[in-house]
């Protein structure tokens, strides 16, 4: 589904700063996958490479074995409407629009018709649990809901890959159980690979694996198995390994 081969990002600037070296990554079709690391450690980085917003130095990514930079201009915007999906820590919502008419944008870009995106949003709100709030505008609901709509806009078109970068990262923890359970949701039911980047270890216990980086560089792989409680543990185990600034951690001594 995914293939990160040998890639490397390197930021041009008043500075030159290497911000991922040499990371291969292949995520099956189907997998869940979570990106861990301390703060600055080029989770973001290898993210926005992911979602075609920016691209590598060296090496290569391959998508469903295309490589999206080998694609004219429309054809890769094509591709990222159509095959992608996105969810941001701040939600993205456009505050002139009510939820419904945020979670349609995805289908109002690519020309669908109009009674088949009303269909399609009140489906999809049903199952997040968001119908009540559709004609509200972002600033009338809650922050869970808000990051709900931007994970029903994220998954409209059924993208076969959607990426999260810290979708809990704004949710306190009620929140954020029900946008995770939302997420293990979409990947059991609509086979929807996920690649999570998150900070919160509970988060990312909902993943098959983990993938931890550090510097910009692979540190290591972790896997769940059977248990959700033991694999929570091997995550805080990796982390306290892992090192990194205080903020990261602090969920944990809690
Ligand atoms: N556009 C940019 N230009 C130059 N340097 C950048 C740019 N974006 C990120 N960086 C640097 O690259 C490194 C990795 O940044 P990145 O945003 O990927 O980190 P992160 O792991 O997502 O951190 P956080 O957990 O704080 O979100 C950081 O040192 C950052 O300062
Ligand atoms: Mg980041």
């Amino acid at each position: 589904m995914l293939k990160i081969k040998n890639v490397s990002k390197i930021y041009q600037g008043k500075v030159a700063y290497r911000a991922l070296s040499d990371i291969n990554l292949q995520i099956e079709a189907g997998e869940f996958v979570g990106v861990m690391g301390p703060s600055g450690s080029g989770k973001t980085t290898l993210l926005n490479l992911v979602a075609t917003i920016d691209q590598p130095t060296t090496g290569q990514i391959l998508i469903e074995g295309k490589d999206p930079y080998q694609l004219n201009r429309n054809q890769l915007a094509k591709f990222r409407r159509r095959s992608l999906g996105f969810v941001f820590q701040d939600f993205n919502l456009l505050p002139t629009l009510t939820i419904k008419e945020n979670i349609v944008l995805p289908l109002t870009l690519d020309g669908t018709r109009v009674k088949e995106m009303v269909q399609k949003a009140d489906e999809i709100a049903e199952k997040l649990g968001i119908s009540s709030i559709l004609n509200k505008r972002t600033y009338e609901v809650s922050g869970g809901q808000a990051q709900r709509a931007a994970i029903a806009r994220a998954m409209i078109h059924q993208p076969k890959l959607l990426l999260a970068d810290e979708p809990t990262g704004n949710l306190d923890s009620k929140a954020s159980h029900d946008v995770m359970e939302m997420l293990k949701k979409l990947n059991q039911q609509e086979k929807a690979t996920l690649l999570l980047v998150t900070h919160d270890p509970q988060a990312a216990s909902y993943a098959d694996r983990i993938i931890f980086i550090r510097d910009g560089q692979f540190y290591s792989e972790i896997h769940k198995g059977e248990n959700q409680k033991a694999f929570f543990q091997k995550i805080i185990d990796t982390l306290s390994f892992l090192g990194g600034h205080d903020h990261d951690f602090s969920s944990i001594r809690d």
